[in-house]
């Protein structure tokens, strides 16, 4: 058995608080295992009681004279450690601790919770919560509802995890009103022991589980669920329904790729992982049991063609619209399914997609349209929308099309525009009936979402590329701005980091002092761009420390001492101007265009890359796009293509594109960087210049921090 197989796949279970009290959690739990017909042995434990719903108490889990796979721990919390070590006595290896009060309370709740991870970890059990609504495993095999909800589950291959308990009761209410049921419910508590990665990995091979929905309020590794998530997502669909929480304010960053993470919250970091990982988000409970209808009763779509078929003309337009909006294709039909529905339907009818039959078709007209657009190779998937006329009953026409989905391997989605009774007789009635919505725009989003999911799946992995890289050379000259008891780096160190990386830097010599200079700039073409560089001096622009298009020596030199003076007046007033001050000549770079590389790292989730336009005007475009490294070739490339001024890149009005490729491996360059170096808090690279040809590619400026020593 895996170790989890204890929790989910237990032989027996012991209830320990069981009670006879009505109204409590531990008479709802031993009651709900009885009421499933839960396949093995229950054991209630209560010192107070010999028989609780006819079943033989005993007074702990060691008196119990059977094994005991998984107990259930529902006893007060001051009891809940003692009752572990009864159950590290008697071998038991599954825990379900539903008692609340720990470290969702405070500093107290937070050691006991520490400690009863301890003892779990000691005894070699693996535990789900504390503080959990209880679990639920369908298979016929197992059949146990060890949850204190007032619902018990319809039977499906739905693996469903909750990070909140009464999110999770709700929702087994809704989806049995829906007809939707679960291989497994997981109310996973304060995740003391098994994590939402744990319960994803369980159910990778689980052959009684097709799609998994997850309801998360935090990440809790996600460096851990990003190669997890990404590896289940190619074969089993997850769609997380993620509350989104704001960064702003919390971090005090000094970078644009600080302020635009800031600004947007730190939701792009969770968007950016769950876009690399072909996992689904969605913003409402009501968005995730739309798409479970699509996914789970339905197999995917082969492309994005989609035929409709309607009686109605308004809610077709409506889908079509919306199937537009989402990247969806509403394609001509072939001329033989044209010729046929002609002969078909009369006259005022529009044969072209959508198919609109007129407002009174019988449930013949409508299986034997819906088959027509099925056979019809321009077509992937099928929509079929009624507003139910009068005369005809909508239950005869989805009975109709019914048929056609064990005929057709094409996903069929249903709108049904009627009221309530409707669906709620359509349970009793069918129950495992197709999909059907009571508007357009969710079957859509749902045939859209399926759609992309087909694409993820097709998709090639990617792989992530290392580089032959100087990582001790830059280990090395961090450590030397640290010894100096600094935290920024001066333009010629940030520039000499990102070359150890095999980052292209402008070319450029670094002076002492003013009268150095135009000696110094010897090697280089003119024209030239100075730089005045000191430690404390970070937005050089404002404080008058960049003058560019110098043509000549004799510029040169008078611009060296006129922004000597002028810097050092600027940084009289400040505090600390002990640093001397230095100069940076580099080759003015023109012609290229200008894009923005940056990484900014999230206490709880680790570095961040950015892509984007680039220059002067980047906080205020704010087109950029964020992944979480490492990166594929396969993100690399994405990045730069999602970026809205992508056609840019690829040359407008007949400019030659930049080379994408090259520019694709600079982000994978950079994101080797980012990961190997965690000492660096934040890098812009802006701009950094590209072209068409690769070998011109080059760092114009670069601002590099260091974290906080910890
Ligand atoms: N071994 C076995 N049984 C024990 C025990 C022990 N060490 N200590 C107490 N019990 C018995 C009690 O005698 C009682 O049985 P009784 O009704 O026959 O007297 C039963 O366990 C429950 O104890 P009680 O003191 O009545 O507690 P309670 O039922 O009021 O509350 C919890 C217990 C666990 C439900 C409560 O502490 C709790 O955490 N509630 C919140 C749970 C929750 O909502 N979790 C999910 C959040 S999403």
């Amino acid at each position: 058995m895996r170790s989890l197989d204890y929790i989910f796949k237990p032989r027996s279970i012991a209830v320990v608080g069981a009670s006879r009290r009505i109204g409590s959690i531990g008479r709802e739990i031993l009651h709900n295992l009885i009421a499933f017909d839960y396949h093995g042995k229950v054991f209630p434990v209560n010192p107070k009681a010999d028989f609780i719903l006819s079943i033989k108490a005993f007074p702990t889990v060691s008196s119990i004279p059977d094994r005991v796979d998984l107990a259930i721990i529902v006893v007060p919390r001051d009891q809940v450690l003692g009752v572990v070590d009864d159950c590290g006595k008697k071998g038991v290896k599954g825990l379900l601790v539903i008692t609340s009060g720990f470290s969702e309370t405070g500093d107290e709740g937070r050691r006991i919770e520490q400690e009863l991870d301890e003892r779990v970890e000691r005894y070699g059990m693996r535990m789900i919560g504390p503080n959990s609504m209880g679990i639920m495993n369908t298979d016929l095999a197992v059949h146990m509802d060890g949850t204190f909800a007032p619902t018990l589950p319809l039977v499906g291959r739905i693996g469903f995890l909750s990070q909140s308990g009464a999110l999770g009761i709700a929702i087994l209410n809704m989806a049995r009103r829906l007809d939707i049921g679960f291989s497994f419910f997981v109310s996973m508590g304060n995740k003391a022991n098994v994590s939402n990665n744990d319960l994803l990995e369980y159910w990778e091979d689980d052959l009684q589980t097709d799609l998994i929905l997850m309801y998360l309020e935090s990440f809790g590794n996600p460096r851990r669920f990003m190669p997890i998530a990404r590896r289940i997502s190619k074969h089993k669909p997850i769609v997380v329904v993620k509350s989104g929480r704001t960064l702003a304010g919390a971090l005090a960053v000094s970078s644009h790729t600080g302020a635009l993470v800031s600004r947007q919250g730190m939701d792009i970091a969770i968007d950016a992982l769950l876009e690399q990982t072909g996992v689904i988000r969605v913003d409402t409970v009501q968005e995730l049991f739309d798409l479970t209808l699509g996914f789970s009763k339905n197999p995917l779509p082969r492309g994005d063609r989609v035929g409709i078929l309607t009686n109605a003309g308004g809610p077709a337009i409506l889908a079509t619209d919306a199937a537009i909006h989402l990247g969806l294709k509403v394609p001509k039909l072939s001329e033989r399914t044209q010729a046929e529905l002609r002969h078909l339907l009369p006259p005022e009818a529009a044969i072209h997609n959508p198919v609109d039959m007129t407002p009174i078709p019988d449930r013949s007209k409508y299986e034997a349209c819906a088959r027509l657009l099925l056979e019809d190779d321009e077509i992937d998937s099928l929509l079929v929308i009624s507003v139910p006329p009068i005369m005809v009953s909508a239950m005869d026409i989805i009975m109709g099309i019914e048929g056609l989905r064990r005929e057709f391997a094409k996903p069929i989605l249903a709108v049904v525009m009627a009221p309530e009774d409707f669906f709620d007789a359509l349970n009793d009635k069918f129950p495992g009936h197709m999909a059907i919505y009571h508007f357009p725009e969710p079957a859509v989003r749902t045939l859209a979402a399926m759609e992309r999911h087909r694409q993820w799946r097709d998709e090639p992995l990617g792989s992530v590329k290392m580089f032959q890289v100087q990582t001790r050379a830059a280990e090395v000259l961090l450590a030397e701005v640290r010894r100096e008891g600094r935290r920024q780096l001066t333009t010629p160190e940030a520039l000499h980091l990102l070359e150890c990386y095999g980052l292209p830097v402008a070319k450029s010599v670094a002076a002492a002092s003013a009268g150095e200079v135009v000696e110094r700039a010897k090697s280089l073409r003119y024209p030239v761009v100075l730089k005045a560089i000191a430690p404390d001096l970070v937005h050089k622009t404002e404080a008058g420390a960049v003058l560019t298009d110098i043509r000549t020596p004799e510029e040169l030199d008078a611009a060296a001492s006129r922004m000597g003076e002028s810097v050092s007046r600027a940084r009289s007033g400040q505090a600390e101007t002990s640093a001397p001050l230095g100069f940076l000549v580099q080759e003015h770079v023109r012609g290229g265009r200008e894009v923005i590389i940056g990484m900014l790292q999230d206490p709880s989730f680790g570095p961040l890359v950015m892509f984007g336009l680039g220059g002067v005007y980047v906080e205020t475009l704010r087109d950029v796009v964020f992944r979480v490294p490492p990166l594929t070739d396969l993100d690399a490339e994405e990045m730069i293509r999602q970026i809205r001024g992508y056609q840019l890149l690829e040359g407008v009005r007949g400019e030659a594109p930049i080379d994408l490729k090259a520019l694709a491996e600079i982000l994978q360059r950079f994101s080797q960087m980012v990961q190997e170096l965690p000492q660096v808090a934040e890098i812009d690279i802006n701009p950094f210049m590209v072209f068409p040809t690769a070998g011109e590619f080059c760092a114009v400026d670069a601002r590099v921090r260091l974290a906080e020593e910890s």
